[in-house]
């Protein structure tokens, strides 16, 4: 276990996962801000990627489980991330949407901030998302970030950039 909230456990990925990862990336409403939903051979790849970032950087993408029923319900960790040019550790998340607007984003996500803190050296922790993204921001103000940028890409052609930095999170923390 990588560490733990009222409702929830954080754990490593392995590829047991793989059936209910499938089931929450491969889903259409839930990937809507990303170019497309993935497919078998994209969700072990995500897997493997996760893997290999435990063994280089000491985190990554986590299973996130219910504990009261020791189901897997999404993922959420730290990822490096390309944010307009510079490399950063970002927070990320998904929840399979049965368990959408529970708290569930953001009890994860809160438990993620408060290891990297923790845990790592890194004064600023971002979230970036697509600008329509509505749940996404949501969630990244929840856990006490603010809008720190807009850019531009193809793809996305809008991202909304979030941020906390070590000094707000220690004063949150109180
Ligand atoms: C983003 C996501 C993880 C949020 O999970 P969740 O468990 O529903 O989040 P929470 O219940 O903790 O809600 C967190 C905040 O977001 C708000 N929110 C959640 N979904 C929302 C929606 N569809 N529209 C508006 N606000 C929303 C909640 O009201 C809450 O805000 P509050 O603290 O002001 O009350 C979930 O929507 C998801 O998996 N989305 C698809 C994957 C994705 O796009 N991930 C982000 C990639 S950048």
């Amino acid at each position: 276990m990588i560490t733990e909230t009222k409702r929830l456990i954080l754990r490593e990925y392995n590829f047991e996962d793989f059936d209910t990862l499938y089931e929450i990336l491969s889903d259409k409403e839930t990937m809507e801000h990303y170019p497309k939903p993935y497919d078998e051979k994209a969700v072990r790849g995500w897997i493997q990627w996760n893997i290999e970032n435990y063994d280089k950087y000491g985190f990554g993408l986590w299973a996130v489980v219910l504990k009261e029923t020791g189901k897997m319900i999404g993922d959420c960790g730290i990822t490096i991330q390309n944010i307009d040019g510079d490399l950063l550790p970002e927070i990320g998340y998904r929840i399979h949407k049965n368990y959408w607007r529970n708290g569930f984003g953001s009890e994860a996500a809160r438990a993620v901030r408060d290891w990297a803190f923790e845990n790592t050296e890194y004064d600023r922790l971002y979230s970036y998302m697509k600008y329509t993204n509505v749940a996404s921001y949501s969630t990244a103000s929840a856990i006490g970030m603010k809008k720190v940028k807009e850019y531009h890409d193809e793809i996305n052609r809008v991202l909304y950039v979030y941020a906390i930095t070590r000094e707000d999170w220690k004063a949150l923390k109180g």
